[in-house]
This record gives structure tokens, sequence and C-alpha cells, in this order.
């Protein structure tokens, strides 16, 4: 396969190259596809191609005595498979798998080599990224540390979303996203997985949102991790007050089943999320004609409500 001939890559490190650098580097690189679960780098082995994601998602896993494996970092279209180049590093002692199966930039290490001698640009911009990798990998340390599955199962989920592209296909994003859906579901009973999509350009989106802003039950939990948009649940329980909860992007929702709710949208009437089911027949609504709903305005305040007017009170 030959690589892309646009001036641009979909990788962000080739992508910040100086253009008269990208041409040069454009013709060493070959794309390849990179499966689930292949290996990349044994430890300590020498390395003769660094590979640029585009949209295959790698893994470095630090490899215990005993064969454990645990993740270290993962890369995506923002980096590279190897930074210790920058370094002149000739291994690595990690193990690297394509943890999402996609396709990778391979560049020859001689090539590499010589860019980085003659481009102290390319070089720079290497040496930051391994300081951000440095950082992201020393966040996931104490996440698989000191967080539970669900926070945890979010922080995969919103990176390897920044690997694939928030606009990939629903397909793409179960696959991407494969691992933790399990995992989910394994924690909660739940048996499938979707995602739902609802924009302005969905048919009928009017009748689908009047499905979901009536006040209804459902007999297994509605589960919701939030890709993208924004909405708001009221959540009405039997003996108490309603509350409303706006979610966004990052945000998992639980309601657990034959809790009184609804659901709307915020302005700009968007949002996609995965969806948990217990029960293979999907989302089935138990109406319950109650009218609470039409008591409450779906008033979306947003993450930046309160920060202009805190800081201008602050600064006054
Ligand atoms: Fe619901």
């Amino acid at each position: 396969m030959r690589p892309d001939t646009r001036r641009n890559s979909v990788n962000q490190l080739l992508n910040s190259l100086e253009p008269d650098a990208f041409e040069r580097v454009k013709k060493k690189l070959t794309r390849v596809k990179l499966r689930a679960k292949e290996v990349v780098y044994k430890p300590d082995e020498p390395i003769d191609h660094v590979f640029f994601p585009e949209n295959a998602v790698i893994c470095l896993m630090t490899l215990m005595s005993n064969g454990d494996t645990i993740e270290a970092s993962t890369v995506g279209r923002e980096g590279a498979s190897w930074i210790s180049a920058s370094v002149g590093a000739p291994s690595m002692p990690c193990e690297t798998i394509a943890a999402i199966e996609g396709t990778a930039l391979r560049l020859p290490i001689a090539d590499l080599d010589r860019e980085l001698k003659e481009n102290g640009h390319f070089r720079d911009i290497l040496i930051e990224y391994s300081h951000a990798l440095l950082i992201a990998s020393m966040r996931t340390s104490a996440c698989n540390g000191l967080h539970g599955l669900q926070e945890r199962c979010a922080r995969w989920i919103l990176m390897t979303l920044d690997r694939v592209g928030a606009d990939a296909q629903a397909e793409e994003v179960l696959a991407a996203y494969a691992d933790e859906i399990e995992a989910m579901k394994q924690q909660g009973g739940y048996t499938t997985a979707d995602v739902i999509d609802v924009n302005p350009q969905t048919p009928n989106l009017d009748v689908l949102l009047n499905k979901f802003k009536t006040e209804h039950t459902h007999s297994e939990d509605e589960v919701r991790f939030i890709l993208s948009g924004r909405g708001i649940f009221h959540i009405h329980p039997a003996n108490g007050d309603v509350v409303a909860i706006e979610v966004e992007a990052g945000d998992m929702i639980r309601v657990p089943r034959d809790t009184k709710h609804w659901f709307d949208l915020c302005s700009n009437r968007t949002i996609r999320a995965i969806r948990w089911f217990q029960d293979t027949t999907g989302w089935t609504p138990h109406y319950t004609g109650s009218g609470v709903d039409a008591q409450f305005d779906p008033v979306c305040f947003g993450p930046a409500y309160f920060g202009p007017r805190v800081e201008n009170k602050i600064s006054a």
C-alpha cells in the first residue's frame, strides 16, 4: 500500500512537520495494517521501524517476570510508536502491541535518524511529545491503581475516542471499545451494547424526543456513556424530589430499573452515546402518564455557565 499523497497526514506528529520535511519523509512511509493484538515490538529487541498510527491504536505494555502485562501507555494518531528514537535508544523494555486494529504509517529507523539530525524542529516536537506521553502514562497508572471499573472504563473510552476520532462509524466505535464494553457487560450483567446518535438530521426527531421526554420506567437499568453532545436526565425517585442531571462527553449514567425518569436534549439537539442493555429487546419504555414531566423545563446550563461569572466576580 502506498501512503496518502495529501500534504497533511491524519497522524498529528507527521502533520507537524514543515512542508519540505513532510514531502521528504512521505516518500519513505509505507502504510501498513496493524491487526488487533499484533506484536509491534518485543521487549529489548532492536527496533528497525517507527509507526505513526492513523486509526490504529498501539499499547505499550509493561511486562513482568511472570509474564503478566499491564497497560503503561497508549498511542494513536496523536503520536508515534517509539518516542525513544528522539534520544537514540535502540530498543524498549516493554512489549508493544496493536490494541485496536487499523492503519499506521511505517518509517524505517534509518530514515527517521536522518530526519532528526537534519530537522531540529521535528526533534523538538518528538521530545515534547515524549514529555506529554510521560504525563499521560503517570495519570493512567494513577487511574488504573486508584479508580473503579466505571471510572477506568470512562478513561479508556475517552482516550480511545481521541485516537480514533469522534466522527467514527458506530461499528468502529463498538470495535474500538470492545474490551471496555465487554468489561461493563460482565460487571453489570448486560448482554448487548450499541451506539445511539441523535441530532437535527435524525428522521422524525421530534417524535423520538417526545418518547424520551415523557416520564417512564424500564424493567432494566438505563446505562449510557456520553461520547459527544449534551442532554438532561430528570430522575423522579419513588419517595423524593425530582433531580435534574445534565450529561456531556465523558459522563456515564446508570438509571436503576423501575426508576421514573425522562430525558431531553440541550439546545443543539445532539447527543451520541454508548448504551448497554440487559434485555436483548433493548430500549422499552413503560410510560407512567403522570404528567410530572410537564412541570419541569429542560434547562441546560453547560460547563461554561459558572466559569465566566466566577472569573468576573473574582476580577471585579
Ligand atoms: Fe429511559
